[in-house]
């Protein structure tokens, strides 16, 4: 018993750093962050506000800190896809993808149809643009951009679904760059069932230089998050 007092300390010094964690990215921090969950009535409102948004946040612009991706431009085909790859071990199962880890652990309890919900309540966050980290050359990300991303990723950046390609606008520049790293490694995509993210492995090699990968990250975030 006598070690108890000591416990609690422990539990509350992890719950002040995941608060201040919280309080110096989320948005506390940022007054144009919204702090009420948007769409309440949507069948998967609940769901998201208990299980989501304490690391993509109610706006889902994700948290760098946290590693949880901005999420609004994403449609629901591919956030399904993205939920069922983590639950199946699809995605992030890879022995060196520790944040894929994460969300895979998150996903594993999820059915079909609460994965459908989620899926629509994300494709109804409002469309909007994360914080730029980078500083790259916008020119030459745009020139990139349009010669080797833009005939599936859309030269808007939006996506093409007939292509299962998503949005890379609206994703946040940081883990573009995770991501494109990943599919590098075959650390993402290399699955057999991978389908779609196998595309990606086979093009990632055709930039390794990571400044290019900057740039074209950066270009992407001087573009409009919707049509
Ligand atoms: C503990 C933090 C955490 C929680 C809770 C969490 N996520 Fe994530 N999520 C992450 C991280 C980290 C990633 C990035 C995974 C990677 O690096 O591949 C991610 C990635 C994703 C992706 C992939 C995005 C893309 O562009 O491919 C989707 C979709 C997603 N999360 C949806 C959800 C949903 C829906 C919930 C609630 C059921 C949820 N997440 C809960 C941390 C979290
Ligand atoms: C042949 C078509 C094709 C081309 C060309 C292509 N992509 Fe992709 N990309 C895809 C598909 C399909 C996916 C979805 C993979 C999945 O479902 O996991 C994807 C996914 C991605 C992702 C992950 C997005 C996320 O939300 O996690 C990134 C980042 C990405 N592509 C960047 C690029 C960049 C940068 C280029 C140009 C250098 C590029 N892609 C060129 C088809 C393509």
């Amino acid at each position: 018993m006598h070690t108890r007092p000591i416990q609690w300390s422990c539990l509350m010094m992890v719950l002040i750093t995941l608060w201040s964690c919280g309080d110096a990215n989320g948005p506390a921090s940022d007054p144009n962050r919204q702090a009420t969950l948007q769409n309440p009535s949507h069948p998967a409102a609940g769901q998201y506000a208990a299980e989501c948004v304490s690391c993509h946040g109610s706006d889902g612009l994700g948290q760098e800190v946290l590693n949880a991706p901005a999420l609004t431009t994403l449609d629901a085909t591919y956030v399904a896809r993205q939920l069922r790859h983590f639950r199946d071990g699809v995605r992030g199962a890879h022995p060196d993808d520790s944040t894929g880890a994460i969300m895979a652990a998150t996903s594993i309890n999820l059915d079909d149809q609460a994965i459908a919900d989620l899926a629509s309540y994300v494709e109804s966050l409002a469309n909007a643009l994360p914080a730029s980290t980078l500083d790259g050359d916008v020119a030459q990300g745009k020139d990139y951009h349009l010669n080797l991303c833009s005939a599936c990723h859309g030269s808007n950046g939006l996506g093409n679904t007939a292509l299962e390609a998503p949005a890379l606008v609206g994703l946040n520049d940081w883990y573009l760059l995770a991501q494109y790293q990943k599919f590098q490694s075959g650390t993402r995509g290399a699955h057999p069932d991978d389908r779609w993210g196998i595309q990606m492995v086979r093009l990632a090699p055709a930039l390794s230089d990571t400044d290019v990968l900057e740039s074209i990250a950066t270009y992407l975030a001087t573009l409009p998050p919707a049509n």
